[in-house]
């Protein structure tokens, strides 16, 4: 195996990555970036290792979500507080009703670069690059938006400190304090078929809180929340900028996001992403799912946690509904008999999209919801344990899914279909993922 360093990953073949027109402007921003101050610190990420450990011995839960894509023109106010909002309900939901703690992670601050199916799109005779996030080109048909341009490199950068600038306000002032979560409402508070349930657990939750203060057992903890990051490691140049070492610590970290993972058309194991990320400190997450095998499953451990660290690999598994019953056993297998140590976690999002006849991208309420059960099923048959959720959702009332108790269907999309990629639960959708996971323990 070669020796590795940051930019070992550039020895190997790499997919997915943008072509931009001019190599030396990409370096004089990629030099920038270099030297820019990091978004998270080795701290954070070490303390998010230690309790995704705990989630992989079944003690805590993760709960993974946000934009398929972030846009640019999303690092607004409402948006990113929506999305805290969400993921905040959500987790009340799940520490109620798991009785666990629940590690909060955004897809968040950095989720700008996506894998696309075709190199470029071709209209009316024109053809140009794909669309591959806003971190690389714009997604309007022109050339001006299409040609990659590395200056999009350090709006991402500043839109992603931006965005963790105003959620780590958010998660340390009172906005996050346990003891008013009516400033985490949304409409959905008032208006969802749901309400009523959400209220009594944030009543009880209140309860619960007063009881242990009677006590004098409060602790600052209760006024502000944790909350760590997420984004697909894709643009590997932009990531190598920012892997840093840090003092008095021996190994390098990537200090754009707290939780890099590698995505499903990137994992080859003989391929950059899996060189790069096999050399981070970071805990990583990589998608599995239908087509890869026992054998690339277990090479893939041994590659990317060699120690078995405990807390450092999330295997996130995305087969889609008619095809986790066949295809997660065998992987289950192959981690129990490599002895390692994994958190299992499960994208119920990646297989189950498809299109409508009207050309939408839509995902079905139910078929997400099956198969997250299935997953619980088939990891309690088998003796593993699921540790986490991952998930597209939104804070909006947004219109890109179908199905859920508002009973969304094909026509209603139309109505806010804002996702430029895949399409999102929205906030009403996501609280009764939320439940649904909560009544599926309970059963
Ligand atoms: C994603 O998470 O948006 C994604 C592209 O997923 P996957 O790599 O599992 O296809
Ligand atoms: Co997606």
């Amino acid at each position: 195996m070669i020796e590795w360093s940051p930019a070992s990953w550039q020895r190997k073949s790499a997919r997915q990555q943008a072509t931009y027109p001019s190599e030396e402007k990409l370096s004089e921003v990629l030099n920038q970036l270099s030297v820019l101050p990091p978004l998270v610190t080795s701290w954070e990420i070490e303390s998010l290792k230690v309790q995704l450990a705990a989630a992989a011995r079944g003690e805590a839960f993760l709960l993974q979500g946000g934009d398929c894509a972030e846009n640019f023109s999303d690092c607004t106010s409402p948006i990113i507080a929506n999305k805290l909002k969400i993921l905040l309900q959500m987790s009340l939901m799940l520490i109620h009703g798991l009785n666990k703690r629940v590690i909060r992670v955004g897809r968040i601050a950095g989720q700008y670069a996506k894998p696309r199916s075709a190199e470029s799109e071709t209209r009316g005779g024109s053809t140009l690059p794909s669309y591959r996030g806003d971190l690389v080109n714009g997604p309007a048909f022109t050339p001006a938006d299409r040609i990659p341009d590395p200056i999009r490199l350090l709006r991402g950068y500043g839109r992603a400190a931006m965005t963790l600038n105003f959620i780590r306000a958010l998660s340390e002032s009172g906005f996050a304090d346990l003891h008013h979560p009516e400033n985490w409402d949304l409409d959905f508070v008032q208006h969802s078929p749901q309400a009523s349930e959400y209220r009594r657990v944030v009543s009880d939750l209140a309860a619960s809180l007063h009881f242990m203060e009677t006590l004098g057992a409060g602790s600052s903890e209760l006024n502000r929340v944790q909350f760590f990051t997420s984004h697909e490691g894709l643009h590997l140049p932009y990531e190598q900028a920012l892997t840093r070492r840090v003092p008095n610590r021996a190994s390098h970290y990537n200090l754009s996001t707290h939780l890099p993972w590698i995505g499903f058309r990137t994992a080859a194991i003989e391929g950059a992403h899996v060189e790069y990320f096999r050399g981070i400190a970071n805990p990583v997450g990589v998608k599995v799912g239908a087509g890869m095998s026992a054998g690339q499953v277990q090479q893939l451990l041994e590659r990317l946690n060699p120690e078995d660290e405990p807390g450092k690999l999330a295997l996130i598994h995305r087969f889609g509904v008619n095809q986790i019953a066949e295809g997660l056993p065998p992987l289950i297998e192959a981690v129990q008999k490599s002895g390692r140590s994994v958190l299992w976690v499960c994208d119920p999002m990646h297989g189950n999209t498809e299109n409508t006849a009207s050309g939408y991208k839509t995902r079905r309420y139910d078929k997400i919801l099956s198969e997250l059960k299935q997953a619980f099923d088939i990891h309690s048959q088998q003796g593993s344990i699921l540790g986490g959720v991952h998930f597209e959702l939104t804070g909006d009332d947004v219109t890109e899914c179908i199905g859920g108790a508002r009973g969304l269907n094909e026509t209603d999309l139309e109505r806010a279909y804002l996702t430029q990629v895949d399409p999102r639960l929205n906030y009403e959708q996501a609280m009764e993922m939320a439940m649904a996971i909560v009544h599926h323990s309970a059963e």
